[in-house]
């Protein structure tokens, strides 16, 4: 049985070119003109681009499938026009095992949407004390760790972790944060914060680290990437790193991109997120880091949380929104991207920095693995909530106006989704 994707522009490297795309079983068979098929995947005044990657999803299962679980994250993920999520490793147990490694690689097999990527964590329990195993997990196929939630405090363990990153061959990715500089922080430290009596998360806080872990790179070449930034000195940071040819990569998320701290004025924990939202000045930054390519690229940091938990006081709230339905759509709102960048940032570059570059990621072509996404940049369209896919509903971007809609997923030659609406 075959499939053709018809009528749109393919997105490649270099530019885009209006062809159909001709898919059996789940490869591309052929890219070109007036291709048929035996099931036909509109894609009139679309773009078709390779699926997205998502270098940073919490999907809670194990621990907290009462807010989301790798089934129900899976689904957001292909109405967001993913094909593949890595998945963070704040789960309960973490991702500190290989049992755990596996048992998550394997629901995300069953649910069969998208392909799930565990993380694995730097430290045993994220607990900053001792080494994982890592060379254990690197062999049961991990690629990326991280303790997120955390940054790893110890620049003894961190330094150690990179030795393991060279000999392994794998990305220790970094949560940015100094947390004897954050403790009880609820929003960035700015005026607003002190005009509100409540404990700020200084933009140094992040800085630090990036900086400590730019040195630690040059000293021990590992390949560093660095999750959610949020301050304009990091952007700097790391962008002055890159031109020394240093071994470092960075991600920044739709939300740090598009709602200033400003925001956090209204005490509504919705806002509430780590690290915090930022001041117009940090987004500028953080848009022209992305725009001349500092930043490589856009990753969720996808948190599902219960309502009765997201609707405690500020200081109780726990920190996250939620983001793979709404990411392409907030992203295109807030920074003008081509589709050549668009397909660097949403796929290539994360698929890369993931190491997953053998199956995602790629240009559309013959003999490759059918991952795709068909959107129509031009849509505008309101986020409904009763449509999310997602188990939780933390979002603030329900009314906004959003730009660039995703129509349709295709995961490995499957149509996941259709005109907006999971198939499965
Ligand atoms: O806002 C966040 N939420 N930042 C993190 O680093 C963790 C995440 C979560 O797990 O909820």
């Amino acid at each position: 049985m075959t499939i053709v994707v018809k009528g749109g522009s393919v997105v490649g490297t270099n530019g885009v070119d209006s062809a159909d795309v001709l898919v059996e079983n789940d490869v591309i068979i052929k890219v070109g003109k007036n291709l048929t098929g035996d099931i036909t995947l509109d894609a009139s005044g679309c773009h078709i681009f390779p699926g997205f990657v998502d270098l940073h999803a919490h999907l809670r299962e194990p621990g907290r499938e009462d807010t989301e679980t790798i089934e129900t994250a899976s689904r957001a993920g292909a109405k967001g026009g993913y094909t593949a999520l890595i998945a963070m490793p704040n789960t309960n147990p973490a991702h500190d095992s290989v049992t755990v490694i596996e048992f998550v690689r394997e629901q995300g097999r069953k649910a069969g949407l998208l392909d799930v990527f565990p993380s694995g964590c730097i430290t045993m329990g994220r607990q900053g004390e001792a080494l994982a195993p890592l060379a254990e997990l690197s062999a049961a196929g991990v690629r990326i760790f991280t303790d997120d939630g955390s940054g790893v405090q110890d620049p003894v363990l961190m330094g150690r972790a990179m030795q393991y990153a060279i000999s392994l061959g794998v990305t220790m990715a970094q949560h940015c944060e100094v947390s004897a500089l954050t403790q009880g922080a609820v929003m960035n430290e700015c005026g607003c914060s002190s005009d509100m009596g409540v404990p700020g998360w200084p933009a140094i806080a992040e800085e630090m680290m990036v900086q400590r872990d730019i040195e630690m790179s040059r000293i021990t070449g590992a390949s560093v990437h660095f999750l959610h930034l949020s301050t304009a000195r990091s952007v700097d940071l790391v962008r002055d790193a890159k031109a020394e040819g240093l071994n470092v990569t960075a991600e920044v998320t739709p939300h740090h991109l598009s709602l200033t701290q400003e925001l956090l004025t209204t005490f509504d924990p919705v806002y509430k997120v780590n690290p915090p939202l930022r001041s117009m000045k940090d987004i500028q930054a953080l848009k022209v880091g992305l725009l001349d390519g500092t930043i490589d690229a856009v990753a969720t940091d996808h948190a599902p949380h219960a309502r009765r938990d997201k609707e405690l006081t500020l200081d109780q709230a726990p920190p996250g929104m939620i983001g793979l339905e709404t990411a392409l759509g907030v992203v295109l709102s807030a920074v003008d991207l081509d589709p050549v960048q668009i397909a660097a940032v949403m796929s290539r570059n994360p698929a890369r920095i993931a190491q997953i570059t053998e199956q995602h990621g790629h240009n559309i072509g013959v003999g490759d693995i059918a991952h795709l996404c068909v959107v129509d940049l031009g849509a505008t369209w309101q986020v409904d909530p009763s449509k999310l896919a997602s188990k939780s509903r933390n979002t603030p971007f329900v009314g906004r106006q959003l730009r660039g809609m995703v129509r349709s997923t295709m995961y490995r030659g499957q149509i996941t989704v259709q005109d907006g609406v999971a198939q499965k």
